[in-house]
């Protein structure tokens, strides 16, 4: 699909030589949305509004009857920032990423997924919930605060892995009664709220990233891009709170054991569910400054392309990947983290 969409790419007839710091910021960019793209397409297979699993479109729906439709229009928003990105560097004589040998990993039994290299793997993952609270919180991960998991999700998975395990025709009522409904509806909350993580991370690493550009029009492409996946966060975060909200809150998965809570009860501000706009938090060192409703964290230490590359990977989103992978997509991101905004102080 990437070489497809980059083959009628020509040089642009005015186009200019881009500065290093930015050919790797928009590099490292694309290999994030190419890495984006294959697991929203694996979530699109089976969950999307053509989706081919229907327990699993029901479980999703179980959060929103719209479910399916956000599921695709994410998937094409990040094919189409991949697309974006790659034909971009190229029109500039600047190599594109092209990870398609890295597409390794298996794909879902279930009904519903194509069976062909992933890049990405969403079937034992460990979600890092800390995005819920912290966003709920006044203190800035940017100046030393730590937030709690809002729900522990370890090594669990967030598509149907294959047909006994969740049969595709199973009813999934709220609450979900028998075993099978149960398990689907656990994995189907496991993707929201992987939905939310996902998003959250681009949502922090576009301004980070951002800040090291020098191009003016380099920096319009990475905003705004930037504030699509904030957009993405914003919806998900909205959808992933009713997985943890009555009527649906409770379900445990029978397999894993992974709990889904009830995060209204008992009521609390660091944990309500429909609390989804961010809390004005500490913003800059400077003294006296008030507290701002603000995208947090936008450091390179804990928002830049190596710390999003490591997130990933303690997400377990790239577990069994090869070594080649590893250097491949770390090269990229020390190079866009090593990028200086040319002519500031
Ligand atoms: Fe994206």
């Amino acid at each position: 699909m990437a070489s497809a969409a980059l083959s009628p790419v020509m040089l642009m007839a005015d186009s200019k030589k881009l500065k290093k710091g930015d050919v790797a910021i928009l590099q490292f960019l694309a290999a994030v949305e190419l890495i984006e793209s294959d697991l929203w397409q694996q979530y699109n297979e089976l969950g999307g509004v053509n989706g081919g699993n229907p327990s699993y479109m029901a479980a999703l729906q179980n959060m929103d009857g719209d479910m399916s439709q956000y599921i695709s229009d994410n998937t094409d928003d990040e094919l189409s920032h991949a697309a974006f990105l790659n034909a971009y560097l190229m029109a500039h004589g600047e190599q594109p990423v092209i990870l398609d040998m890295f597409r390794t990993l298996p794909s879902s039994q279930a009904a519903g997924a194509q069976q062909i290299g992933r890049l990405t793997n969403l079937m034992n993952l460990t979600v890092d919930t800390s995005f819920y609270t912290r966003y709920r919180s006044a203190l800035n991960p940017d100046l030393g605060a730590s937030f709690p998991q809002a729900v522990t999700i370890q090594n669990q998975p967030a598509i149907p892995l294959n047909n006994t395990d969740t049969p595709p025709d199973t009813p999934q009522p709220i609450p979900p009664t028998s075993k099978p409904a149960r398990r689907m509806q656990a994995i189907a909350n496991t993707a929201a709220f992987h939905f939310a993580y996902i998003e959250q991370g681009g949502s922090s690493l576009y301004p980070t990233l951002a800040l090291q550009v020098t191009d003016l029009e380099v920096l319009r492409i990475v905003l705004s891009i930037g504030g699509v996946e904030i957009d993405h966060f914003g919806l998900w975060h909205d959808k992933m709170g009713n997985a943890v909200a009555q009527p649906l809150a409770g379900v445990t998965d029978p397999e894993t054991g992974v709990t889904f809570p009830d995060l209204n009860s008992p009521p609390a501000e660091a944990v309500q569910t429909n609390l989804i706009l961010p809390e004005p938090c500490a913003f800059l060192d400077a003294k006296g400054l008030p507290p701002c409703s603000i995208i947090r964290p936008t450091s390179s230490q804990l928002a830049g392309a190596v710390a999003t590359i490591n997130s990933f990977t303690q997400d377990q989103l790239f577990l069994h990947q090869t070594p080649g992978f590893f250097q491949t997509v770390m090269a990229l991101a020390m190079a866009a983290d090593s990028a200086k905004r040319e002519g500031s102080d």
